[in-house]
């Protein structure tokens, strides 16, 4: 399985921010939305390319593109929703499903509130987006509806991911691939990740 951690001087800093109980709400949304492109950037290294040929304004070149269509991309309802925006940055016409999930905060189990996904998801590969991977629930949960719907092909983007939450979907999904800015120390005894950044929802949405 595959687990790449962005190791850049850059997303130490912006991670630095962005972990920061002081930053605001502004802030924050901004900071994710920079980190997810460059998250997506890195997941797309082995995008599928398409032959085309072009006329630059001296010549004729044949070369390649690709088609935003072979993707999807889906946000875990509420935070997933805050690395949207920086993924549209580099696909603009990117196909979004949404999935809604919250943990019960007593069994940390996700209970599931909504489920849209756009066509031929069957077809399409899928980059399923929350900024925390914690106990892996809500990921698992995510990936077993996608996979009962056909999917294929399946990378998890997230901001910051705890070292259990990766053995978790490595144990039950050897070919789901993670992206993560940072892979943190581990989990405190309420399931939140540690050093971590909070309640990402509550962070980005100022309910708390
Ligand atoms: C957070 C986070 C993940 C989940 C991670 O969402 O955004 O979806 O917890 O925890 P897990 O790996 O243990 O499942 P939360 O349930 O707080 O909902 P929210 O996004 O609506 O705030
Ligand atoms: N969800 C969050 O938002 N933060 C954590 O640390 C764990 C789960």
């Amino acid at each position: 399985m595959k687990e790449i951690i962005l190791n850049h001087p850059m997303i130490t800093h912006k991670l630095s921010i962005l972990r920061d109980k002081n930053t605001g709400t502004k802030k924050f949304k901004e900071l994710i939305s920079e980190i997810s492109m460059i998250l997506c950037y890195e997941a797309t290294k082995d995008a599928i390319m398409h032959d085309i040929t072009i006329n630059t304004p001296l010549e004729k070149l044949k070369t390649k593109y690709i088609d935003e269509d072979d993707y999807a991309f889906v946000p875990i309802l509420r935070a997933g929703m805050s690395m949207v925006d920086g993924i549209l940055k580099v696909m603009p016409n990117a196909k979004i499903g949404h999935i809604g999930l919250y943990r019960n905060e007593e069994t940390l189990e996700p209970v599931e509130y909504y489920y849209k996904m756009p066509s031929n998801i069957e077809s399409r590969e899928v980059f399923i987006l929350d900024p925390m991977l914690a106990t892996g629930g809500s990921a698992l949960a995510t990936i077993k509806k996608l996979k009962k719907d056909g999917v294929k092909k399946i990378k998890f983007l997230c901001i910051i991911a705890s070292p259990e939450g990766i053995e978790n979907i490595k144990r039950e999904f050897d070919d789901v691939e993670i992206y993560c800015a940072s892979k943190d120390r581990c989990l405190n005894e309420k399931g939140y990740i540690l050093p971590g950044l909070g309640d990402a929802g509550d962070r980005v949405y100022g309910t708390k």
